[in-house]
């Protein structure tokens, strides 16, 4: 229960097709993470995720970014949004905006981003054509508090997965997007359940610090 005596609420960014929003709503509907999802929000407007949060009955906002002025006054707005929607926990989904440092430091041990490499590895974006470009032999998603530097809070989980000589950006990618479905939405279990909190920095998983993120391996 939440301070006002109802499950949780969880609040969800997206950008786009909303991919791992619905492996979140599949889990939630399926008893497995116990939390309302409150709110979907997006800063494009017309994407597919409020289309699949439209048809599950779920709240939508848009604040389309490209209606303010200012990063300033988006950030504000965007602020005021979820001011209103009083979420206990936010999970970006495919958001592809930074979260200015006043929202990231309201909510604090409370927002849970999901980034397509092995972190600290290759932050920022086209991780896979940088990946398949180096020759790792290795990539994957991870699932990290939100903190103020882009892509730099400590993880809760990865998802790894061989490279192959065959890959190519689409085949990685395809690979990579199958482990969030899986990760994501337990990273959030543990979350709002408790088992994973964040204490000065640190992650704390049942009641011990994690020096590295969870891993979990594709199985091949
Ligand atoms: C995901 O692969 C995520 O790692 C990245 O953006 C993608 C979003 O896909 N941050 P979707 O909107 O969840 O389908």
């Amino acid at each position: 229960m939440n301070a006002t005596g109802g499950r949780p609420r969880l609040a969800v960014l997206v950008s786009g097709g909303g991919t791992n929003l619905q492996a979140i709503m599949n889990a939630v509907a399926a008893g497995q993470i116990p939390v309302e999802i409150a709110c979907v929000i997006s800063d494009k407007p017309g994407v597919f995720g409020l289309e699949r949060a439209r048809r599950a009955g779920i709240a939508t906002r848009e604040v389309p970014f490209a209606e303010f002025g200012t990063r300033a006054e988006f950030d504000n707005e965007l602020a005021r949004v979820l001011a209103a929607v009083a979420p206990d926990f936010i999970a970006l989904a495919g958001y592809m905006r930074i979260i200015d440092s006043a929202t990231v430091t309201r909510y604090a041990g409370q927002m849970l981003n999901i980034h397509p490499s092995l972190l600290p590895a290759y932050p920022g974006l086209h991780t896979y054509a940088r990946a398949l470009a180096a020759g790792e032999h290795w990539h994957g998603t991870t699932v990290h508090f939100v903190t103020p530097e882009l892509d730099a809070g400590p993880g809760i989980v990865q998802y790894r997965v061989p490279v192959t000589a065959a890959d190519t950006e689409q085949t990685l990618q395809e690979k990579v997007q199958r482990g969030e479905y899986r990760i994501y939405p337990r990273a959030l279990q543990w979350l709002v359940t408790g088992r994973v909190r964040l204490v000065a920095g640190q992650v704390i998983k049942d009641g011990s610090p994690l020096q590295s993120p969870v891993i979990v391996e594709a199985v091949t």
